[in-house]
């Protein structure tokens, strides 16, 4: 017989995401089961919808839901509906994520440019500007924060520029919503999409999705049958069956939702930068530094630079095993030269800043 069973011990979930959920979000996990076409859980979707437009801050007549899947069902959701062979798409990468975006657009059809930039630096709204200048563009892709460097892209800049252009701006927001200050309304993004296990702290599973009337009227006939937006629609507010969406998941989202709500957006903002800060000095009186420039830096990611002679493997090692707390390693070529390190949902705390901070000093010694 087998020994292996479910964890008993808790983790510290201080990496790129999972971020922790809190007491009130785990119990709904528990909530009694519902099926998927119950009246009473086709409310709670109206109100997980309703709740999602305000935390995007979406434009009036927006379309907001919660896709079955990861993050990355959210992106495919909002390139699949809105992307044509033929269509011409311009990319931002400026790290792992922007790639990952660009590849969807091709697999949609799109003839794709990308606009790359050096991993650890924000985009130069000029030097889109200049791109958008010499080719004709259905739709701009931008990463809000770009997980794999910390950095924090200028969403508004990029946004009025596609908008001169009458191009999209379609956002990955995975690791931005409920975290970093995001208007979609007036930053002027058309269609966004994020996690649900980030900034809104609860788990992995549901990606929120949004499109604005911009963006609606734009759709074209999604390749996808399971991301087909019309079908999804027939579900979430026609009551027509789609899938089986997982209820403790939405009981979950829900939950992160009200407590995002309860909190109020602006204010849970500032604590995500209040930590953020209080981690950035504290890397810093132990001569410490994060990758990005101060003005790149996003709030929900940490990319801390590993200090010379710390073998990156070994302190992540210790950190789990004797701290109890995971933190991310690099991604690509930025594999063994940053820790990442999420402050994020229910994991931003003083507290945790402090444990982590207490941690990586002892594991690096
Ligand atoms: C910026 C960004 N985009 C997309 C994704 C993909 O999300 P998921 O892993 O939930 O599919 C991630 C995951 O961390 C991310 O950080």
């Amino acid at each position: 017989m087998s020994s292996i069973g479910l964890p008993s011990s808790e983790v510290l979930l201080l990496g790129p995401g999972p971020s922790p959920v809190s007491p009130r979000v785990r119990e709904a996990l528990g909530a009694p089961a519902r099926s998927h076409l119950d009246p009473e859980f086709m409310a709670l979707l109206d109100d997980v919808r309703a709740r999602l437009g305000r935390v995007f801050r979406a434009p009036d007549g927006s379309l907001t839901s919660a896709i079955s899947g990861t993050g990355t069902s959210g992106m495919e959701t909002v390139v699949a509906n809105l992307t044509e062979p033929g269509m011409c798409a311009l990319v931002v990468v400026t790290g792992y994520f922007g790639e990952r975006l660009a590849q969807m657009f091709e697999r949609y059809g799109a003839a794709v440019e990308r606009l790359q930039v050096e991993w650890g630096t924000a985009v130069d709204p000029e030097v889109v500007a200049h791109a958008l200048r010499d080719g004709q563009f259905n739709v701009v892709g931008l990463v809000h924060v770009e997980t794999s460097t910390g950095v924090v892209n200028p969403v508004a800049a990029i946004a009025a520029l596609a908008r001169q252009h009458d191009a999209l701006c379609v956002l990955d927001a995975v690791t931005s919503l409920g975290a970093m200050p995001l208007d979609a309304a007036a930053m002027g993004v058309d269609a966004a999409y994020s996690c649900s296990q980030k900034g809104l702290g609860a788990p992995s599973g549901l990606a929120p999705v949004m499109f604005a009337p911009t963006a609606l009227a734009r759709r074209v006939k999604s390749r996808s049958f399971y991301f087909d937006l019309d079908l999804l629609e027939s579900y979430w507010v026609g009551r027509k069956y789609h899938h089986t969406m997982s209820a403790p998941l939405v009981f979950a989202l829900h939950t992160a939702l009200c407590e995002t709500e309860e909190e109020g957006l602006d204010a849970r903002w500032r604590r995500h930068e209040r930590h953020h800060q209080q981690f950035v000095d504290g890397l810093a009186s132990r001569g410490w530094s994060l990758l990005p420039a101060p003005a790149a830096r996003a709030w929900s990611l940490n990319a801390v630079r590993i200090p010379a002679g710390a073998d990156d493997a070994a302190v992540r090692r210790r950190l789990l095993t004797e701290h109890r707390i995971e933190i991310g390693a690099g991604l690509g070529p930025l594999a063994g030269k940053v820790w990442r390190v999420g402050l994020m949902g229910a994991g931003s705390t003083e507290g945790n800043v402090q444990a982590v901070l207490n941690a990586l000093q002892e594991a690096t010694r």
